[in-house]
């Protein structure tokens, strides 16, 4: 494996799956010797034959340090394809005007592997969301269960970035830019319009899927933590240039606006050879999170757990919060330790990806889905607040063996109709607070 940037003024070359390291960074990397042409971006003639093409990620006049576009040097050009059509609408939507979103918490077992063979695209069913790909705001909420590869098809999404978050089974990803491999306690990002095709290596996969309609995710400033903590740019990775040089029926099937749309294609379009720039898939190992928190009494709000932020145009509120709760150590003397009781102008949707959350006893198990929304009281269960309130906080106790995650947004996030209507709902969720017992005592202080 070779690691390199543009302003090493070295190039990585590889045929199989290796990573360069850092986050946005310059990357420059290529498959065969000399295929990055040196100096200009699109030269009058590119080695070996290639065609230059640039893929911009932000508005061209984005500020330096949010510009991300790459340079792909590839066998043909991205515009090489039959005509699209629509196809037949799937469990993927992107409005979330079906049903009346209401403010009880809800909360959905993990669902069943599919019964037909189903590839990752195919299975793709939307939970919840908010705002919409035309106004370019918000995010649709997304689990997938797949058990079959995509063979000879090709996905892109032009509605926004996918951050993907595996709970069970690999997944073999092979980009333009190159290939990855994640499996569960790893997410992966793939750019809005980067085409991509998913393969599972362990026959079986399912996972959480943010679809990010908005400004790019971006590693949050760290204020008075100072230079280093959460999560660190070097342990995010992109993939090396890799390509593929095939001929035949394929078929590229596109996200746009909300609906899907199939072109035929001759040729595989991961044929980049070699590529530079700042726009390109990612991966990061959550287990890597340098997780920080109190160390005196109380805790912190989660935010203290945020991975990935998309901002908004108002300094400080993002338009998503990837956060995720790992192991860790609770030392807060004098303190109720799990999340306290609340309710906040935010609204958050969790998974479990490995391992039991430390606020709820039972229900939640690795492959569920909660949401509480805007407003929605919340909390530790009666079993976890009776549990916490004599525990012994004068020594510290160890969460192990735990991933969970939450996508927080500032806007409400309103299930589909397939969510509100499956028959993974908990209806009795509620009765998780019931048995909190009146303790006020006017008397007992
Ligand atoms: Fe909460």
């Amino acid at each position: 494996m070779t690691q390199a940037s543009l302003d090493e003024a070295e190039v990585c070359t590889a045929t199989a799956t290796a990573y360069m390291s850092g986050f946005a960074n310059e990357f420059a990397t290529e498959a065969l010797p000399g295929a990055l042409p040196v100096g200009r971006n699109s030269p009058q003639r590119v080695p070996y034959g290639l065609y230059a093409e640039q893929i911009s990620g932000t508005a061209f006049t984005a500020p330096r340090a949010h510009n991300r576009r790459s340079w792909l040097y590839r066998i043909r050009p991205a515009a090489m394809h039959k005509k699209f059509v629509r196809t037949e609408q799937t469990r993927w939507v992107s409005d979330f005007d079906a049903v009346p979103t209401s403010p009880n918490q809800l909360r959905w077992s993990p669902p069943p592997m599919p019964a037909e063979p189903t590839d990752f695209v195919d299975s793709i069913t939307t939970m919840a969301g908010n705002g919409g790909p035309e106004a370019q705001t918000g995010c649709g909420i997304h689990l997938y269960i797949a058990n079959r590869s995509m063979k000879d098809r090709f996905f892109y999404n032009a509605d926004g970035e996918m951050l993907i978050v595996p709970q069970q089974g690999r997944l073999s990803i092979a980009t333009e830019m190159g290939h990855l491999t994640v499996e569960p306690q790893e997410v992966v990002v793939i750019p809005r319009g980067v085409r991509f095709r998913v393969d599972l290596p362990d026959g079986e996969a399912r996972g959480y899927i943010c679809e990010n309609y908005g400004a790019l995710f971006q590693l949050p400033d760290l204020g008075v933590i100072g230079s280093n903590g959460l999560a660190n740019p070097r342990d995010f990775l992109t993939p090396v240039a890799s390509y593929e040089d095939r001929e035949g029926a394929f078929e590229l099937v596109a996200r746009f606006q909300g609906n899907m749309w199939r072109a035929e294609i001759d040729h595989s379009p991961l044929d980049v050879v070699a590529w530079h720039g700042n726009y390109a898939p990612y991966k990061y190992d959550l287990r890597l999170f340098n997780t920080i928190g109190s160390i005196s009494y109380d805790h912190p709000d989660p935010s203290i757990f945020l991975v990935l932020q998309s901002p908004s145009d108002t300094p400080g509120v993002d338009s998503i919060d990837f956060v995720i709760f790992g192991p860790r150590w609770l030392a807060a003397e004098n303190t109720f330790r799990p999340p306290w009781f609340h309710r906040n102008i935010a609204s958050e949707f969790m998974g479990l990806i490995e391992g039991e959350y430390d606020a709820k006893a039972e229900g939640f198990q690795p492959g569920s889905a909660s949401l509480h929304n805007c407003m929605s009281g919340h909390g530790p269960d009666a079993e976890t607040f009776e549990r916490a309130t004599v525990a012994d906080t004068s020594k510290p106790h160890h969460v192990a063996n735990t991933m969970a995650f939450m996508f927080e947004t500032p806007g409400v996030i309103r299930p589909t109709r397939y969510a509100a209507e499956s028959a993974l709902l908990q209806d009795d969720y509620y009765t998780c607070w019931q048995g909190l017992r009146k303790q006020f005592n006017p008397n007992v202080r």
